[in-house]
């Protein structure tokens, strides 16, 4: 990989403090890498390089038709100093298909691998070190043909950066949500399996809507019947039917509108692993709504790589307004969340072989 260093790199106590602040992509790291494509010579070599801003003719076809992917994973500290990606095979992956759905080329896994090893080996200093923090990496790629013909690009651009990612999570409050009747976030056949910008663009005005009505999340129901829970804004769900070792977890099917989570398939994994019954089925408004009315359903939550594992508390939608246990993060999900950050740190057995070492 081509190399220029940053001269400006922070020193190792403001980049400190800079990591103890916490929060979510408030910060970058010092570097950042680059990757072109064209469809006359293919991939470039990649190269590391000081982070910072890049410039782009007016025309680029992404400023108009939208065609750009992304990825979120993150490197956690181990207790050994070391640093361990989570499961970056599973998103290298996504990534393609992504690419192939927005009609971007499809980057190898080993090209993909090789530049967020670079980053994080070369950015080591900027992963925290507590549990529950993390270093989050975002690889992106988008369409840099200059024209404003619709047609797929013949050029694109691939590029990563990091940023330390706090503690995301508020023991004490449980996520309220907005089920949206008005908006839909995928219908089969468009991109809802994809992760590309768009999808997200999309998803802002119900953001708005959800807020406007006291909520802190929207949650999606299919496009067809109007019916069928899919996901928690940018976020999937896992429903807790019954309690204690006889408990069921449930998520939505994946259906082909649904964005397939890594830490959805993680998570069916784990559960399993604690000794309770998986299934991934359709799941209604009205199973959600009269589930927790007769006591049937007694946990949800949400499960993303940003904040891992969300306890969702009360729902409002046009169907009415219920909550499900007692508004704080019930027992199986605060289980599910401890589990899975303890492979994540390398405090509990990777049995699964998800931690891939960096470092
Ligand atoms: N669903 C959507 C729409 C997302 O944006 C995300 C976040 O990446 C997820 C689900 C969770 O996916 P993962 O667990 O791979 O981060
Ligand atoms: C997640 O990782 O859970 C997300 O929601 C990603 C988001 C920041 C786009």
């Amino acid at each position: 990989m081509k190399t220029s260093l940053n001269p400006n790199a922070k020193d190792a106590a403001t980049r400190d403090a800079l990591v103890a602040e916490g929060g979510f992509g408030k910060y970058y790291t010092d570097h950042m890498v680059v990757c072109e494509w064209s469809e006359k010579d293919g991939w470039s070599e990649p190269e590391l390089k000081p982070y910072g801003p890049i410039s782009l003719d007016p025309a680029t076809a992404v400023f108009h038709y939208g065609q750009e992917i992304f990825e979120g994973m993150k490197a956690y500290r181990q207790p050994d100093g070391g640093i361990g990606l989570f499961r970056p095979q599973a998103n290298a992956q996504r990534f393609a298909r992504s690419a192939k759905r927005l009609a971007l080329p499809e980057m190898p896994e080993s090209l993909f691998l090789e530049t967020v090893e670079t980053l994080v080996r070369q950015d080591a200093g900027w992963v925290p070190n507590k549990v529950g923090e993390s270093l989050y990496i975002r690889p992106f790629m988008f369409a840099t043909e200059v024209g404003l013909g619709v047609r797929p690009s013949n050029k694109a651009l691939y590029m990563l950066i990091a940023t330390p990612a706090g503690a995301y999570f508020d023991p004490s409050k449980a996520v309220s949500v907005w089920i949206s009747t008005e908006y839909v976030r995928a219908a089969l056949g468009g991109t809802g399996e994809a992760k590309c910008g768009g999808n997200y663009a999309a998803s802002l005005i119900a953001q708005k809507a959800a807020a406007a009505q006291g909520c802190d999340q929207v949650v999606w129901i299919d496009a067809i019947e109007r019916k069928w829970i899919e996901e928690m804004g940018g976020m999937n769900l896992y429903f807790i039917k019954g309690s204690g070792a006889d408990a069921t977890v449930m998520t939505p099917k994946l259906t082909g509108t649904l964005l397939p989570g890594i830490t959805r398939d993680s998570i069916l994994s784990v559960a399993v692993d604690l000794g309770y019954k998986v299934e991934e089925t359709m799941i209604s408004v009205d199973d959600w709504r009269d589930g927790v009315a007769s006591g049937l359903i007694t946990e949800i939550f949400a499960c993303g790589t940003a904040a891992v594992v969300s306890p969702v508390g009360q729902a409002k939608s046009a169907m009415g307004t219920w909550i499900t246990g007692d508004g704080q993060p019930g027992k199986i999900t605060m289980q599910i969340r401890n589990a899975l950050l303890g492979i994540q740190h390398g405090e509990i057995a990777d049995t699964h072989k998800w931690m891939h070492a960096v470092i």
